[in-house]
């Protein structure tokens, strides 16, 4: 399949079974463009196959924009001047169960043919097809917040880093609930797949993991460059008064150089607040250890949860994950909301797919969206908007405040925070 793209530009679609004999030229060409456009080392092709083969499982699709006019010697004559990659996944938005969505990744565009609409082109095409296919939301991670809004992606998830002084321990003021055990990170890959699993059934925001996680925490390699065997990584995991698995941790020591001396999260997977904070006070409690650092979600409890609540710094904050409403009623009906309400909103959507006005209907927790013809709407926002609101990441009031949301009555964004609230803020801990 081609479509048609910016002058001199063909766009080429293929499928992971396309490389599920090995990687032929064709993948490693596009490997080799991803690899460039985020600066990364390049890969042996030992590591080349085994990411070919980790596509493969994980239904990886490709986009390449190719430079039919390349003059040679140019990589771009093999190489893709553009990539994209999708794959089908699931994401919690709060509902009875996991929405199937479309994760986003390997987005670059060569420095030679960028802002040219190389990105637009391949983003615009996946689009499209992902909504033929009855995809209902697309979502991504973005090396920067200003590229996607124009697509209609709006945020869904932020991510804190923070740092934990632990010179004189963690300091819990309740005392364990359960126990840690140190273990070989390699000798639990069962036991982090179901935990993985379990998190994200219980956390809003969360999506699902490549197969590429999983070796990275059991220490089969590291983010990027050859996947080479990870010597420093350690791992625990944490077992409730049951004696049952309820949390893991993978994490490494920053060396002697660095001062203060540092223990860095890795993943830290986990499916209650105490195993969480177990995990964490076991760090704290290594000798010569000074700080333990990692990520979190944005209203974190461990601040909460110490004796001094100050040993907890935030050092950033920071938009992680996207999300693009591509079929809005299948969207909104897959989470639970609060109260019921009735209400006529007006969706603004430069590309088309959620825009217009709908009826939002929610009782007992169940939302029944209709588009409506002849109705004066009564709230009126993007679609970049309703999917921050559609996870609970940003309130009504606080959009409206921003100037981003409007409604005919002040009443009724008491109404659309009641009914939208989440819990707990998303939190999205993949990286993809
Ligand atoms: C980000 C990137 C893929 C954009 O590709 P591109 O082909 O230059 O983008 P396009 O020409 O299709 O631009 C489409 C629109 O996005 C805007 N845009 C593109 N990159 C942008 C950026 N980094 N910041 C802000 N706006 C950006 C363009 O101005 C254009 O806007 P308009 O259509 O409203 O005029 C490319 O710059 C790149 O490879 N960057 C390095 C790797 C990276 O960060 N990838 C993103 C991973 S999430």
């Amino acid at each position: 399949m081609s479509s048609a793209t910016p002058q001199g530009i063909g766009l080429e679609f293929f499928a992971a079974e396309q490389v599920a004999r090995g990687p032929e030229e064709g993948w490693v060409s596009f490997s080799r463009a991803v690899g460039r456009g985020f600066h990364d080392p390049g890969t042996d092709a030992d590591s080349e196959k085994i990411l070919a083969e980790m596509d493969l499982k994980d239904g990886v699709q490709y986009i390449g924009a190719y430079d039919r006019s390349a003059l040679a010697p140019s990589l771009h004559v093999s190489d893709p001047v553009g990539t994209y990659q999708y794959y089908p996944g699931t994401l919690n938005v709060g509902g009875p169960k996991n929405l199937a969505v479309h994760q986003i990744t390997a987005v670059t565009v060569s420095p030679t043919h960028r802002r040219r609409g190389i990105l637009r082109s391949m983003i615009t095409s996946h689009l499209e097809q992902a909504e033929r296919a009855g995809v209902p939301v697309a979502v991504l991670t973005a090396t920067e917040a200003t590229i996607y809004g124009r697509f209609g992606f709006g945020l869904a998830a932020e991510q804190c880093r923070f740092e934990l002084n632990v010179e004189q321990g963690a300091r819990l003021r309740r005392p364990h609930t359960g126990s840690v055990v140190a273990v070989d990170p390699a000798s639990i890959e069962e036991q982090m797949l179901a935990l993985r699993v379990e998190h994200q059934r219980l956390t809003v925001g969360a999506v699902s993991h490549r197969s590429f996680d999983i070796g990275r925490d059991i220490g089969a390699w590291e983010n990027h460059g050859n996947l080479k065997p990870v010597k420093n990584l350690r791992a625990a995991v944490h077992y409730d008064a049951h004696g049952t698995a309820d949390g893991y941790l993978t994490y490494t020591f920053d060396g002697w150089t660095k001062e203060p001396a540092t223990m860095s999260v890795k993943t830290l997977c986990t499916t209650n607040g105490a195993a969480r904070l177990e995990l964490l006070d076991y760090l704290g409690a290594h000798d010569l250890i000074k700080r333990v650092t990692g990520s979190a979600p944005v209203d974190d409890v461990l601040p909460i949860a110490l004796e001094n609540p100050r040993a907890y710094r935030v050092l950033g904050r920071d938009d992680h994950l996207w999300l693009r409403i591509l079929d809005l009623p299948a969207a909104l009906s897959a989470r639970t909301y609060y109260g019921d309400a009735q209400l006529v909103v007006s969706v603004r959507d430069e590309l088309g797919y959620t825009a217009g006005t709908w009826q939002l209907q929610v009782v007992d927790g169940s939302m029944v969206v209709a588009r409506v013809e002849g109705q004066d709407p009564e709230v009126w926002l993007d679609c970049r908007e309703l999917a921050s609101l559609y996870l609970g990441t940003r309130s009504a009031t606080q959009l409206a405040d921003a100037g981003l949301l409007d409604t005919a009555t002040p009443q009724l964004l008491t109404v659309l925070d009641r009914v939208f609230a989440g819990r707990q803020a998303p939190y999205c801990q993949v990286d993809f």
